[in-house]
């Protein structure tokens, strides 16, 4: 391993970058997308293998449907061929996988697929892996927040972290974006309060292992202060800890 020790326990991706990898090489969009499932499975075994502990991904967002109807439904449909692919495989490798996101718009088959994955890897240990499909940062706080309305409870910090769609992890401590682009486009907008932001060049279907050591490596020459002054963080070794 060449990366520095500090390895984050959490680490957050918008795997950007999909269709512009697919349009310089005069393909379809859903051909940088299904390149993109490789990448993920890539990018899975190589935070296994440097000590993260926590992956989240962003597959489609709340916007996405947006797009035009042919790469919605081949989205769709990609991620229904990804589970029955990959699931066994990642299950071997210790994989929990968990879907976060709004699940009433997905078709029934979907919907399914989803629980039964996280079922079948609900034992596992080595890495949770997040895919958040139909997500919003915004909808995440909003449903939160009707929770707690719904069940009479008082609006805090605290109660609203917990009924957050990631509520079973940590805040992520880095969040990486793929594809060029400075944005953080309604992802973890609540979970990012103090994560260190990396954006790579890389478009997500060329991010291998060699742009994620990059990401790692810069990640550890942070210093992170979580609002103390420097001094104070250096006293204290604060600098891993986490939020
Ligand atoms: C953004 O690239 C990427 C997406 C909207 C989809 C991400 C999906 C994958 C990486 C496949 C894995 C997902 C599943 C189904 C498990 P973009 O299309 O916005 O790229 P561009 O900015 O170059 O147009």
């Amino acid at each position: 391993m060449t990366v520095s020790s500090v390895v984050p326990h959490h680490v957050a991706i918008v795997m950007d970058g999909n269709g512009r990898w697919a349009t310089k090489r005069f393909l379809p969009r859903l051909a940088g997308h299904k390149q993109g499932v490789d990448a993920l499975r890539r990018c899975v075994r190589a935070c296994i293998q440097r000590g993260v502990r926590v992956l989240t991904v962003f597959a489609f967002s709340s916007e996405n449907w947006n797009r035009p109807a042919d790469e919605v439904s081949g989205l769709m449909s990609l991620l229904a061929t990804a589970l029955g692919h990959e699931v066994p495989s990642l299950s071997k490798e210790g994989v929990q996988l968990h879907f976060v996101g709004e699940r009433q718009g997905l078709s029934a088959k979907v919907a399914a697929g989803l629980v039964q994955a996280e079922q079948a890897t609900a034992h596992n240990e080595r890495l949770i892996l997040n895919v958040c499909f139909n997500y919003g940062g915004r909808w995440d706080v909003a449903q939160a927040a009707a929770q707690l309305a719904a069940r009479g409870e008082a609006i805090t910090e605290a109660s609203l972290n917990a009924a957050m769609a990631l509520a079973h992890v940590p805040d992520p401590d880095l969040f990486i974006r793929t594809g060029g682009e400075h944005r953080i486009s309604n992802f973890l907008l609540w979970q990012c309060a103090y994560s260190e932001l990396f954006f790579s060049p890389s478009l997500w279907p060329d991010f291998d292992d060699a742009a994620l050591d990059a990401a790692l490596h810069d990640y550890a020459s942070r210093e992170r202060r979580f609002g103390k002054t420097s001094a104070q963080v250096q006293t204290t070794g604060a600098s891993a800890m986490r939020a």
